[in-house]
């Protein structure tokens, strides 16, 4: 399908993806870079993927690039630039998939912070041939100068002359045009510049010499328009991010205490009011049920919290499920598809991985719960651990409702609880427990009488070196 303008014009957008980025340092190309834990090509196909069909423009890291788009984003197609001669080369090299449209909007991979919004007042204000988004800019070092006198045209820093290093008005790098006159004016791009590359920003120029228009639209937040070019750039463009997702919960009710210090990535979802404590990360596909209140430095990450969860504070949590008023920490790590079901409790020091933890039960203090199913309230003794993993593979312990396992006690697993069963504390249980029945598994007490007194008595008198 093809989607259409409001004047009822097809249109494509191409985003240009192909460059090295060598200011980033990294083997990875500059587009995967990440900010907030996704590539920054992914906020940019964001803020485009409801105006048309897209394609990316790829070349240094291209593979690294196709691989992720084939996976995340289906719909979007590749365009291969083999040889990167600049931004002017790129669009050229897309020529066959431009071609399809009636426009293109062009846009730098490096422009994270885009909002839909700047976009479709772009839109809006095209009347043929080219627009394009610029800003002012108390530092316009490094981006091409706007030089509007007699015509409209763009100056590369590296091809400024002294006066127009002066101009404060720069170019976005997003540009609007109509296909037809586009494809000609490609045709006459040259390299006789500072850099010698395909300059994409001398067709604005070459539009006014055909007689069609080319117009500057200035848009006020410059912030939107940041290209990221080195790592100082990813780390702006996380907190412009981080910004404004924490700003959107908090208008739909949730407390951050400080909101500068937590981070929120932008696939987590909040269902209502919430509270959020100082130096919380919330990462990942995770959300958050409503009234629940998610303690200092905890990171939860692919996590459901559903109604009225509480986190104390330092919980890790990873691909698991909190159910409506459970409880958690302080200090406990739950991950691999852990369940707490409703009104549960994981406490200090514990850790849960790929275990159901059943409605009411409590594992309250310093315990291992690997590969375990546990029932309806249970409470397991401080110091529990399964035994889940023999060197080769990983065994299932089962434990019913109502189970009460003593301190200590060492789950030999595969393992079977009964119902209501108990275990004796400090305790190695490597055999099936039936229903209701105790099991203690420890070597039997011996007090061997009058040992230590005789021992006492004797190191009453005897001078230590050390003291
Ligand atoms: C470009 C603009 C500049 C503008 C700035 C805004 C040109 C010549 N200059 O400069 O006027 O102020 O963006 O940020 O366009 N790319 C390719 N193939 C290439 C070269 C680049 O796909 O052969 C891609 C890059 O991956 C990047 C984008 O084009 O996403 C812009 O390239 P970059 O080198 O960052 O251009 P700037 O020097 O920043
Ligand atoms: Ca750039």
């Amino acid at each position: 399908m093809v989607a259409m303008e409001k004047d009822g014009r097809s249109i494509g957008i191409l985003v240009l993806a192909a460059g090295k980025g060598t200011r980033m340092k990294s083997d990875s190309p500059k587009v995967m870079q990440p900010i907030m834990e996704k590539p920054m090509l992914y906020y940019v196909l964001k803020s485009l993927s409801s105006i048309g069909d897209i394609a990316v423009v790829i070349g240094h890291g291209g593979e690294e690039v196709r691989s992720y788009l084939s996976e995340f984003w289906p719909g979007v197609d590749t365009v291969w630039q083999r040889e990167q001669l600049g931004t002017g080369h790129a669009v050229m090299e897309a020529r066959d998939w431009i071609s399809r449209f009636d426009r293109v909007l062009v846009v730098n991979g490096d422009m994270p912070l885009m909002t839909e919004n700047v976009l479709s007042s772009l839109m809006d204000l095209h009347k043929g041939g080219c627009s394009f988004l610029t800003m002012i800019l108390e530092d316009p070092h490094g981006y091409g100068r706007i030089v509007r006198d007699p015509i409209v045209k763009i100056v590369e820093q590296k091809d400024c002359l002294p006066d127009q290093s002066e101009i404060k008005e720069v170019n976005a790098g997003v540009y609007l045009m109509d296909v037809v006159p586009l494809l000609s004016c490609l045709d006459r791009l040259n390299r006789n510049n500072a850099q010698g590359e395909y300059y994409l920003v001398d067709v604005i120029e070459s539009f006014q010499g055909s007689g069609l228009t080319s117009l500057p639209v200035v848009v006020d937040d410059s912030d939107t328009m940041l290209g990221v070019n080195d790592p100082s750039g990813l780390a702006k463009a996380g907190t412009i991010l981080r910004d404004r997702y924490v700003a959107r919960w908090m208008s739909s009710g949730v407390k951050f205490i400080d909101p500068l210090s937590v981070w929120v990535g932008p696939e987590v979802t909040f269902e209502g009011e919430a509270i959020v404590y100082p130096g919380v990360q919330i990462w990942g596909n995770t959300s958050i049920g409503v009234k629940s209140t998610i303690g200092s430095f905890s990171t939860l990450r692919n996590a459901v919290l559903e109604e009225s969860v509480t986190l104390n504070g330092y919980c890790f949590i990873e691909d698991s499920i909190l159910k409506r008023g459970s409880k958690a920490g302080p200090f406990c790590y739950i991950r691999d598809r852990s369940v707490l079901d409703q009104d549960g409790f994981i406490g200090k020091f514990v850790e849960v991985k790929k275990s159901h933890v059943g409605r009411g039960s409590k594992v309250p203090h310093l315990s291992y719960m690997g590969d375990a199913s546990l029932g309806e309230g249970v409470n397991i003794g401080a110091g529990t651990i399964t035994c889940n993993y023999d060197g080769k593979s990983k065994h299932p312990t089962k434990i019913g409702d109502g189970v009460f396992v003593g301190s200590d006690t060492m789950l030999v697993a595969p393992l079977t609880l009964g119902a209501r069963s108990m275990t004796g504390a400090g305790s190695v249980i490597t055999k099936d427990v039936p229903d209701e029945a105790l099991a203690i598994g420890r070597a039997k007490q011996r007090n061997i009488l009058g040992w230590n007194g005789d021992r006492s008595k004797k190191s009453e008198g005897i001078d230590h070196d050390d003291k």
